[in-house]
């Protein structure tokens, strides 16, 4: 009798902890540290879906690529290991092509394109073919408007390119662009900072965020404000994982992620004018109106490479350039 009031309080007791504890635990990677664009992302989204979920799915953040490389966490969301992350849209490419569409070179010109491409039924064309590769694309987060850093000259032309070791990321379309504008184009993960110092490579491009976050005004004398892609974010989840959740779930973690999204591009174009002028301050020298038609002329005939010659893509690229 004693051994059956026993047993019958256990069953209770884990029947209510099960339901009083987080019953989701997500492992949500980035490849950048904190005060980084993916991290204030993750970090608004765990804040959020704490709160609204009643504490019943809780979100950790591994940062600082510990679970590994851009690449490398794709494959591990690919197998349910990692359930979400926030990745650079340059090394999708070699998961699937119709992400090379976001990573032409000046395709959208201004935030509010960025927005309204992204946010629309091109950008969830992109995510939902992303399905095929086992990755669940949940929305766009903002990187923002690559520019040219390096340690060798200041850049106004495309001549100036000429030669620069630029490390890229792993990405087929980021190299071309690359190699049309003349440089020496070299595929690093992330992160640098130590090739930059040492002089592995002259130089990098990203976001003005990075220059900041990751000092690379201690290492890099001159900047142009190149804005040649505006690199986006995309916020994915495990697709096995994703259909394993209730529709409810699904649509509350969809909401806040986007939610989180919205947040972080905001808070990341409110800090860019002051960057500028930390930058300048810190003593880069930075070319602000280089010879954009220059640049664009370089790269106006990539669209016929062999990377876009897949129908989807190809038509999608049509189409977004078209449209903006
Ligand atoms: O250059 C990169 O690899 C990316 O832009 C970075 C810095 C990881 C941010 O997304």
């Amino acid at each position: 009798m004693k051994k059956t009031v026993l047993f019958i309080a256990a069953v209770a007791l884990l029947a209510f902890t099960g339901t009083a504890m987080a019953d989701i635990n997500i492992k949500l990677a980035v490849v950048t540290k904190p005060g980084s664009a993916q991290n204030i992302v993750a970090a608004k989204f765990e804040e959020l879906i704490a709160q609204r979920s009643g504490g019943n799915i809780s979100v950790k953040v591994y940062h600082s690529a510990s679970l590994g490389n851009e690449t490398e966490i794709l494959q591990q969301i690919q197998m349910n290991t990692i359930q979400m992350a926030v990745i650079t849209g340059g090394p999708f490419d070699t998961f699937d092509p119709i992400v090379r569409v976001v990573s032409y070179p000046f395709l959208l010109k201004d935030y509010a394109q960025a927005d309204a491409i992204l946010d629309g039924p091109l950008g969830a064309e992109i995510l939902k073919s992303l399905e095929r590769s086992k990755i669940k694309g949940l929305c766009f987060s903002e990187n923002g408007f690559r520019n040219l850093s390096n340690n060798k000259r200041p850049v106004n032309t495309p001549e100036d390119v000429k030669g620069l070791k630029i490390r890229v990321m792993s990405s087929t379309i980021h190299k071309s662009i690359w190699q049309a504008l003349g440089a020496n184009p070299t595929p690093m993960p992330w992160p640098i900072y130590t090739e930059l110092e040492q002089g592995v490579i002259d130089g990098q491009e990203n976001p003005l965020w990075v220059m900041e976050v990751y000092k690379f005004y201690e290492i890099q004398k001159y900047m142009t404000m190149t804005r040649h892609v505006y690199s986006c974010h995309i916020d994915v989840a495990s697709l096995d994982w994703w259909n394993s959740l209730n529709p409810a779930d699904q649509a509350l973690i969809q909401k806040t992620i986007h939610d989180a999204a919205v947040f972080e591009r905001q808070d990341n174009r409110s800090k860019n004018a002051a960057r500028l002028a930390m930058l300048k301050e810190k003593g880069m020298q930075i070319v602000e109106n280089p010879d954009i038609q220059a640049f664009r002329a370089r790269v106006a005939d990539l669209k016929n490479l062999d990377l876009y010659s897949d129908p989807q893509v190809k038509a999608l690229l049509e189409k977004i350039l078209d449209a903006t």
